[in-house]
């Protein structure tokens, strides 16, 4: 039996690193798993794989940038799977860049793919959940299970960062979104939190000097700074990070809502 069993889910940015692993782990668990992405090669390489592991997933290259897109990728899951049970806001990008040399371009592109992604598709997916949840209050008296909203965020949005005043903001409103969320959604025992990884090792992560893509990636000497910061010694996967949306997804998290789970080797302590 899985964690997952009979849930439908949705995770944004999910063909590639901390995506990729969540979706994954999502249908080894039993869900059902749509994986959107706007990237088509890597999201259609990670249904094939979780298809030939056993496992159902269907692809999206909805953008949630656009209200359009959320609602179309929204309306994909409940018309192929028949309801939505989880939605894990995960789509992110960086362009770091110190304050004195940000451009509007850059601030408002990281914004949009952080925030404004999870605010549509959050959004588009509330209605199908609180929908349902109402339901089958006037039936029953309560919500059939819990239903399930988690967020990537980042140690990066509750510290800040130098050089990330965009991803910081974006990372820390996400925050904002899951406390307020968790209040509101509560009586519908749709449960919110967030994540907050620390240093994973993805291609946002990977070094500058060696990246194929310039505009992403960390200089190789904040690298091994960062590196050395973390006290369990040494820098997380995404299977890492998939483990806690995977908690935050399961009935092991019911009574938790509300709150962000810091994954991060022990780097961010509060
Ligand atoms: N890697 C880390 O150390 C780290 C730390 C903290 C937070 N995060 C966050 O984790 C999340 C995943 O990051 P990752 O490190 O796995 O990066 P990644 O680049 O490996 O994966 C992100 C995926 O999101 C996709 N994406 C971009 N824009 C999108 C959009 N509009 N809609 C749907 N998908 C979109 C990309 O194509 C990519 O496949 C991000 O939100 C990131 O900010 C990562």
């Amino acid at each position: 039996m899985g964690r997952l069993d009979d849930r439908v889910a949705i995770v944004t940015g999910a063909g590639r690193g901390i995506g990729a692993a969540t979706a994954k782990l999502f249908a080894a668990e039993g869900a059902s798993v749509v994986v959107n992405d706007v990237d088509p090669e890597p999201a259609e390489a990670v249904v094939a794989e979780i298809t030939a592991d056993g496992g159902t997933a269907a692809l999206s290259l909805d953008n949630a940038v656009a209200m359009e897109g959320a609602a179309a990728l929204v309306a994909g899951a409940v018309e192929g799977f028949g309801k939505l049970d989880i939605l894990v806001n995960n789509a992110g990008i960086t362009r770091d860049k110190m304050f004195h040399t940000m451009t509007e371009d850059i601030w408002n592109f990281v914004l949009d793919v952080n925030l404004r992604t999870a605010f549509h598709a959050t959004r588009a997916a509330v209605d199908h959940m609180r929908g349902a949840a109402k339901t089958e209050i006037s039936s029953g008296g309560a919500p059939a299970y819990h239903r399930k909203i988690t967020f990537t965020s980042s140690t990066a949005g509750l510290q800040g960062n130098p050089g990330q005043s965009n991803y910081a903001t974006a990372k820390m409103g996400l925050i904002g979104l899951t406390r307020t969320l968790s209040a509101e959604f509560g009586q519908f025992h749709i449960n919110v939190n967030a994540v907050a990884p620390g240093f994973i090792e993805t291609r946002l992560t990977a070094s500058k000097e060696q990246s194929s893509d310039p505009d992403l990636g960390i200089p190789e000497g904040i690298r091994n700074l960062a590196m050395m910061m973390i006290p369990l010694g040494y820098a997380g996967q995404p299977e890492d990070v998939a483990k806690a949306h995977l908690y935050l997804a399961s009935s092991d998290s019911d009574y938790v809502s509300g709150q962000t789970l810091v994954v991060a080797g022990g780097l961010f302590r509060y």
